[in-house]
């Protein structure tokens, strides 16, 4: 009996000491974070596992009332949580289970960076309770009036956390190096529907409450919320598409290819990781193309065009599934392994579901943004290595053609030097390995040389990695396709500017790439005349297109084409993406009269914009506060 006992206690001991172990690894990965420069939170000392969040949504105080509890790890027995905020009114802070009031105390506030909330804590607490209230003014959040809206009679609600405006929102540590999961409860006005980056409901309840859960650890960046008169379409088994009613048949006929999608990336990266895939389609405010929230793609209505013509943005939406949500940025300076990671996969769906022609086209036309990106940095602009240097600055700064085109290039070089067979099955490794963990540009470099380059310098000399990583501008060894479909639309483009009417152009079969590529390169001093019988064959200006449209539109105001001012005004005004809102602002600003214009369209686009298109247009135009 006595020594039954003896032997229990030594089993229960090395459990202990198991679970112990066990711990430690999980902790591997946080044993080695590095100091976030746009996080106040102190994760080395004691990180967040799991965030409780109950949140009521007042439309007309433009509040979030919520309480976010969360269950944290006190790694080193520190005596203080450092979470971030930034326009949080924090009404209350607890810990345990026993809601014991603890002193806390908000820092100096930066505009960019928002204030440190640091909140004593004792070796042992697992629980801290928070009760606060989001400020109107919000970045991450966008509160859309019913005017804003497709139905003209619901207000719509949605966030945009990445990359640092989580904390405008719920107080966390903001930094892509902490992951937690979530459970939450949101209670909006009844007849309207809540989704969030997690197990969404199909159907709006009746008492307007909705329970969420998000199983799996993610980053803070990837917290999103979204409220309004949304209904659901299945388009596959695990695919669905969220929309206001008006559009709800448009986007899944536009969408119906996403469970084909996800089944291309899992034949190409293995198994998708977060059970649904579904698509979110949001008013037109979005400040995006997309953001890759997980299990809920958020989308910008600009690429319903009626043809499928701009799915690439699901394709890349979903590929961040692996590229980013599994495998994350530990920090944005390491902002190339998301993205760029990402478009190239997003290529390789493309080429998969749509073939290899089509996908050619799409990768030509981001080369071409990428030379015209480096045109305008420069040669040697620190802002083109891939690994940037973001410290100080709004990490913002760092979403450029640089992390996208030139990271998806740069392993474009690696899949052409190895071979496509020996490359797919290094990333898999990759993304099965380091799932649902945070990456370095240094700690992916050191696993490249283990397991794709493993000594051989052939293949090492072929690549340059560190040029590409370290380095500015584009590598001479860049993969460049010659797309066969673009090469007809050289010879269009040589005809129309050797005198081809606009009628006998061979241009019946195009799709969207070909037109981008073609309006990309006729004369930037096309005559007036020739402008108009362009958009009298094509109808450019009244175009359903947006892609198609915006290049228009530039194009126009870079000839002075008045027939299209009034839809550069419309399309200012009703769309709020910024990849569209930059270019077409910045040829304004190029002339006097153009200036005053901008000027006029703004004043009236700028309530309508979300906050991240604003602080980007505000600092190009010159508008401030005063
Ligand atoms: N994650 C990005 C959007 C983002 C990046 C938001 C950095 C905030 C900070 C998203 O996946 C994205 O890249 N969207 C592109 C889509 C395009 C490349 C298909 C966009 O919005 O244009
Ligand atoms: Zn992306």
């Amino acid at each position: 009996m006595k020594r039954l006992s003896i032997l229990s206690l030594f089993i229960f001991i090395l459990i202990l000491t198991g679970c112990k172990n066990d711990q430690n690894t999980d902790h591997k990965n946080l044993e080695t974070t590095m100091k976030d420069p746009h996080s106040y939170g102190n994760p080395d000392e004691v990180i967040i596992r799991h965030l409780d969040w109950t949140a009521v949504v007042n439309f007309e105080a433009k509040t979030l009332s919520a309480t976010a509890v969360l269950t944290i790890e006190n790694l080193t027995g520190t005596d203080s949580l450092v979470l971030d905020t930034r326009d949080l009114a924090i009404e209350s802070i607890t810990l345990g289970k026993e809601k014991e009031v603890t002193p806390f105390r908000i820092g100096q506030a930066d505009s960019v960076f928002g204030a440190p909330l640091t909140i004593t804590i004792k070796p042992g607490t697992n629980l801290v309770t928070i009760s606060y209230q989001t400020k109107p003014e919000a970045a991450a959040l966008q509160w859309l009036s019913p005017a804003q809206t497709l139905g003209k009679k619901t207000p719509f609600l949605f966030t945009q956390s990445q990359a640092i405006l989580a904390r405008t929102w719920i107080p966390l540590q903001d930094g892509p190096q902490v992951r937690f999961t979530y459970s939450a409860q949101v209670s909006v006005p009844p007849g309207m529907l809540a989704l969030m980056s997690a197990s969404n409901p199909q159907k709006k309840s009746e008492n307007g409450v909705y329970q969420f859960k998000m199983e799996q650890p993610i980053p803070s960046y990837l917290m999103a919320l979204a409220v309004g008169d949304i209904e659901f379409k299945p388009v596959g088994k695990r695919c669905g598409i969220y929309a206001e009613p008006a559009q709800l048949e448009a986007a899944a006929w536009e969408f119906s290819d996403t469970e084909k999608m996800v089944e291309a990336a899992e034949q190409i990266y293995g198994p998708y990781r977060w059970d649904r895939y579904d698509v979110l389609v949001l008013p037109p405010s979005f400040p995006f193309g997309g953001m890759e929230n997980p299990r809920l793609t958020f989308a910008t209505p600009t690429v319903i065009a009626g043809d499928k013509s701009l799915v690439a943005l699901i394709a890349h939406e979903l590929a961040h599934s692996w590229s980013g949500n599994l495998v994350t940025n530990a920090v944005w300076d390491d902002f190339w392994l998301n993205e760029g990671f990402t478009v190239y996969f997003e290529g390789r769906i493309m080429e998969h579901v749509y073939g290899r022609d089509f996908a050619e086209m799409e990768q030509r036309l981001g080369f071409e943004d990428l030379k015209a990106t480096m045109a305008e940095l420069g040669d040697t602009s620190r802002d083109s290595h891939l690994k940037l240097d973001l410290k100080g600055r709004d990490p913002d700064e760092g979403v450029s053609d640089i992390a996208y085109e030139k990271g998806a290039n740069f392993l474009r070089v690696c899949e052409k030097a190895a071979g496509r067979e020996k490359w797919d099955t290094f990333v898999k490794g990759y993304f099965e390995k380091y799932a649902f963990t945070s990456m370095t540009t240094e700690k992916f470099i050191t696993y490249f040389e283990e397991h794709f380059i493993a000594g051989d310098s052939v293949l090492s000399s072929k690549i340059r990695l560190k040029e590409w990583i370290y380095g500015p501008g584009i590598p001479d060894n860049v993969v460049e396709y010659n797309s066969v479909r673009l090469l007809a639309v050289d010879h269009e483009i040589k005809r129309w500017n050797s005198g081809t009417k606009a009628t006998e152009l061979n241009a019946k079969s195009w799709a969207t790439p070909e037109w981008l590529y073609f309006l990309r390169g006729i004369p930037h001093n096309e005559s007036l005349e020739r402008m108009e019988e362009l958009d009298k064959t094509f109808h450019f200006s009244t175009s359903g297109n947006s892609e198609i449209l915006a290049e228009w539109l530039e194009h126009s105001i870079q000839v002075g084409y008045k027939p299209a001012y009034p839809a550069i005004e419309k399309f200012l005004t009703t769309v709020g993406r910024r990849k569209f809102l930059k270019p077409l602002y910045q040829q304004l600003l190029r002339t006097n009269s153009g200036k005053e214009l901008a000027w006029s369209i703004y004043v009236k686009a700028r309530p309508g914009y979300h906050s991240v298109a604003v602080k980007t247009i505000d600092e190009m135009i010159g508008w401030s506060k005063n």
